[in-house]
């Protein structure tokens, strides 16, 4: 979710590589850096915090050459520092690196590599990539990359220079996107087109497990095994707007389409075999989970929803009572939160000020409190017990999806680390529990792949006055988020209620043509849940079911039926609420609202 820029030419490198990363940097980002090789020397220079401090530095000491990379962080392995800031070398200086994404086995590579009598600067996983190319490193640059890869496992992108070899990156690209421009004699490289379409439209797209070898002359791809590989070269025909968004016209359908990838991300590195989960960041002490009398989970807006999901999962599976309150309720309650208890702060920014209140006060009350933020060393995580970061990546759309989907994914996680610890979790079960996770990423991609039926849908919303969300458990869970996504982006007054409390008051509101969207996974109240859409249907509602692609019970019910994978029950939060994120931004973009910016909201409240 990094920034990257890189540049082989005539030119001084340091203001191509700057001005490539500025054009990036709208994502926000938390510290960043460039190497500069000028012949015989590679100079470094990077900074903490926006990239105006690392163009400052550069003013007072501007490093000289014409190949060169840059990096703009966004925090994964270790706070954002000067010295956690790209790029890294190794300790002769010879290899400067820029990484995007997880080394998963990045432990083990530290450990074999300090019994080797490596010593490492940083806290990155990246550090460890710059050791590894100079351990196999022979004279030729594209062949230590393509040995030092074979060792590291995960999910990234790396650029690599050496000293010894001026005019000459090689980069690897392993799910984390990587792009190159090629000019009249010069050739960049990126992470993301806009940081390099004002320079050419001509542009090669790198796939995975390839390694391209970048000179000034052009570039050279191959498989890592060592096929040459013959790309299209793409002329890019979007403006630099629309190249910011992907070539989405929104940023919020582009993060929803993100999502199998950001599951992918947060579970990565975090699974150990068939049956187990590791996380790093939480290190609950020895007995801790087994003294537990009681789960607080506190957070604001679509992570409280996120909450909810996680109260039904914990109960169901951890047998441990779960209170969830919204912070700014919890902060004022005088609530009963007593040491032998854990308390879930749920943050996308880490910074919502009513949530760090409201952790603030139960630690205070002797609770031990877990974050689970999207931000690297955001105010959450640094007063937390333990931290459990989401890499989502920058979240830029006010409506949040991918950062939704990624705290579902964090507290699976926990359920099950917490369930091992409590012998709550048999092999066996865990090992389905894991399997579920691990195809999610593909599950996701199918719903996404049935957008168009959403986009059709939608158009039946846009003249709608009210809708209602209905479902039971986690279904009602995922209503809840539904609707909020329906009502700050499409204006529609919207509503979620659990099916079964619709006979009491709610159903006096329901009229002939009003949406009712229910979802319908869970098969404890499946009956329950139907009973609800009879109701509605009986007095003229529109209903709408979000059920498994092998429910041929719900078009008996519903007058229309949106499709998911099937997956364990306890796992349909994740693809579920997809449709709903989907409806609700094809319904706004229907109405003709500012998608990314809705009207009276904020994408980070920090203030009361
Ligand atoms: C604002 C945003 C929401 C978000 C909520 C909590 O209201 O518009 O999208 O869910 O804050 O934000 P947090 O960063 O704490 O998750």
């Amino acid at each position: 979710m990094c920034g990257i820029m890189g540049y082989v030419g005539p030119a001084e490198a340091a203001p191509i590589l700057i001005d490539g990363l500025q054009r990036l940097e709208y994502r926000g980002y938390d510290s960043a850096g460039i190497a500069v090789h000028d012949g015989s020397v590679v100079t470094i220079r990077k900074a903490e915090g926006k990239l105006e401090r690392l163009v400052a530095l550069l003013a007072e000491s501007p490093p000289s050459g014409s190949t060169g990379i840059g990096h703009t962080r966004w925090a994964t392995h270790g706070p954002p520092t000067d010295f956690n800031a790209h790029p890294h070398t190794d300790p002769a200086g010879d290899i400067a690196v820029v990484h995007n994404g997880i080394i998963e086995n990045f432990l083990a590579l530290r450990e074999e590599l300090g019994e080797k009598g490596s010593r490492f600067t940083s806290d990155t996983d990246t550090e460890i990539l710059a050791h590894l190319i100079a351990d196999e490193y022979e004279e030729d640059l594209l062949e230590a990359v393509r040995r030092a890869v074979r060792r590291a496992e995960g999910a990234y992108a790396l650029v690599a220079m050496s000293r010894k070899e001026p005019g000459r990156i090689v980069a690897v690209r392993m799910i984390s996107p990587l792009i190159i421009g090629l000019g009249e004699g010069e050739t960049f490289l990126a992470s993301d087109i806009p940081a390099i379409l004002h320079r050419t439209r001509r542009i090669l797209v790198i796939e995975n497990g390839e390694i391209v070898d970048i000179t000034a002359d052009g570039v050279r791809i191959e498989t890592l095994a060592g096929a040459p590989v013959a790309r299209e070269t793409l002329e890019i025909s979007w403006n630099a707007e629309q190249a910011e968004k992907g070539g989405y016209p929104h940023f919020m359908i582009k993060e929803i389409f993100e999502q199998p990838d950001v599951i992918t991300e947060t579970l990565s590195g975090r699974i150990r075999g068939s049956s187990d989960v590791a996380l790093e960041g939480v290190g609950f002490p020895e007995g801790f989970v087994a003294g537990l009398d009681k789960i607080w989970i506190t957070a604001c807006g679509t992570a409280y929803h996120a909450g909810l999901v996680g109260k039904e999962i914990f109960e169901r599976k951890l047998r441990i009572p779960v209170d969830v309150v919204y912070a700014h309720e919890l902060r004022y309650r005088d609530p009963i939160i007593r040491p032998n208890s854990l308390t879930i702060a749920i943050s996308q920014s880490g910074e919502t000020a009513d949530t760090l209140a409201a952790a603030e006060l139960a630690k205070g009350r002797g609770s031990r409190l877990l974050a689970i933020t999207n931000v690297v060393g955001s105010t959450l995580s640094r007063i937390s017990d333990d931290v459990l970061y989401t890499r989502a990546g920058p979240e830029i759309a006010v409506a949040s999806t991918k950062a939704y989907l990624a705290m579902l994914i964090g507290e699976y996680l926990l359920t099950v680390r917490m369930g091992r610890d409590l012998g709550r979790y048999t092999d066996a079960e865990s090992a389905e529990m894991i399997d579920g996770l691990r195809h999610l990423p593909q599950a996701a991609e199918e719903v996404l792949g049935r957008s168009e039926d959403i986009a059709r849908l939608a158009e039946g919303f846009a003249g709608a006055d009210d809708v209602y969300f209905l479902g039971r458990g986690v279904d009602y869970a995922v209503a809840m988020e539904g609707s909020l996504k329906m009502k700050e982006i499409s204006y529609i007054h919207s509503e979620a209620m659990p099916a079964g409390e619709l006979k009491h008051g709610t159903l006096a509101l329901v009229t002939r043509g009003t949406p009712v969207v229910t979802v319908l996974t869970q098969r404890y109240v499946y009956d329950k849940t139907v009973s609800a859409i009879m109701e509605v249907k009986a007095r003229g509602a529109h209903t709408i079911a979000v059920a498994y692609d092998d429910d041929g019970n719900a078009a008996k019910h519903a007058d229309e039926v949106v499709r998911i994978p099937r997956v364990p029950d306890s796992l349909s939060p994740v693809l579920s609420a997809i449709p709903l994120q989907l409806l609700a931004y094809y319904v706004a973009v229907a109405r003709g609202h500012d998608i990314d910016q809705p009207r009276n909201l904020a994408k980070s409240v920090t203030v009361e």
